[in-house]
């Protein structure tokens, strides 16, 4: 079977053995049966670059449902099964009037895959209003729970990227989120410019979202038109001294202070700058918008894009001295 319509960027490998589960006991009867090396876990595949074909079982996680699991008047914990679309859901929050991930609105890939990365844009990340999470364990087939601070959750990063990695599949995922007085996020990226434009004085997270909506729209492609996992790289992280330098050659180089001693550069920037936005070799590309994100034209294999990426990396590193790092998973 082949695995293009499962992932984003649109890459045509195939899988030899392709399974669907839509219930916690098909998933815990698969891994009784095999070991967790054979299987190969698939979410809404929106974070990853496949370079080859799968050799293992896909195991496409179609787990569904939503619920209020905790209420007060001021507050409501949702939680949600891993094989939501994490759109939808934000998009449900929003029609419930529960406050806190309007500005996550329009991410591509399932709610089972939000803490793995920690998804973030426009100022706020999952982490915000993270509640808990719940996971099978692949060896005990136990279902355990994670905390917000037991998911050790940092930039685009978590402990199911580092110690836990492939040792747990998410099952659920629960949000602690406002029912009033709401606390915008208004400031980050160009929110605050499109309400005023739009004449909106008084905002609500309906008008946030619309705004993350309309913004992203601008920049991003959209998976069902154009290919692609979102941001490709990371922000680099550098030194506070790396910026002073560059600065003295690019005065107008956005960044951002962490700490007293780090900095954070945008690499679409570096990308950009560097000459290499709307770059193409043959169907994989740099988009044309926003140069941290890579596009599949169409029939682009997924090494194709792995070297492209390995060409901008070189690139950033020889201009800048500065090292980027994929923030996609790539197999
Ligand atoms: N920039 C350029 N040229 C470009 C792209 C960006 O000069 O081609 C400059 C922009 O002008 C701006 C700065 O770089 O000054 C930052 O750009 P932008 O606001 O578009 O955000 P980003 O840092 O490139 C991050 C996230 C996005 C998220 C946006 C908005 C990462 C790796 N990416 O991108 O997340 O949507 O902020 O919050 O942190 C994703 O992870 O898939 C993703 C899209």
């Amino acid at each position: 079977i082949s695995l293009k319509p499962y992932n984003t960027f649109g890459i045509n490998v195939n899988a030899r053995k392709f399974v669907e589960v839509t219930n916690v006991e098909e998933l815990r009867q698969l891994l009784k049966n095999a070991y967790a090396s054979e299987l190969f876990i698939l979410g809404g595949g929106s974070n990853m670059l496949l370079t080859k074909d799968v050799a293992q079982t896909v195991v496409h996680i179609n787990l569904k449902g939503r619920e209020i699991i905790e209420e007060t008047e001021k507050e409501v914990v949702v939680q949600a099964m891993a094989g939501e679309n994490w759109h939808q859901f934000v998009l449900y929050c929003i029609q419930k009037d529960f406050g806190g991930l309007e500005n996550l609105s329009l991410i591509p890939g399932n709610v089972g895959t939000t803490p793995i990365q920690n998804i973030g844009a426009y100022g706020v990340e999952i982490k915000d209003t993270f509640e808990s999470c719940t996971a099978l364990d692949v060896q005990t087939l136990e279902i355990k729970s994670f905390s917000k601070k037991e998911c050790e959750f940092g930039y685009r990063d978590s402990i199911f990227k580092n110690e836990a990695k492939g040792k747990y599949i998410i099952v659920s995922v629960s949000f602690r989120l406002s029912k009033k007085d709401h606390k915008l996020n208004t400031s980050y990226g160009s929110i605050d410019t499109f309400l005023e434009e739009k004449g909106i004085r008084n905002p609500g997270i309906k008008d946030v979202s619309e705004a993350v909506i309309s913004i992203r729209q601008s920049k991003l492609p959209d998976p069902k038109e154009l290919g692609n996992s979102g941001s490709f790289f990371k922000n680099p992280v550098v030194p506070k001294q790396t910026v002073e330098k560059l600065q003295k050659e690019y005065p107008e180089m956005p960044f951002y202070v962490l700490d007293e001693e780090r900095v954070k550069i945008p690499a679409g920037w570096l990308i950009d700058r560097a000459g290499l936005k709307g770059y193409r070799e043959g169907d994989a590309g740099v988009h044309k918008k926003q140069a941290l994100v890579l596009v599949n034209y169409g029939n682009a294999t997924g090494q194709e894009i792995l070297a492209l990426s390995k060409k901008i990396q070189n690139r950033i590193n020889e201009r800048f001295g500065i090292e980027i790092t994929p923030e996609v998973n790539i197999y």
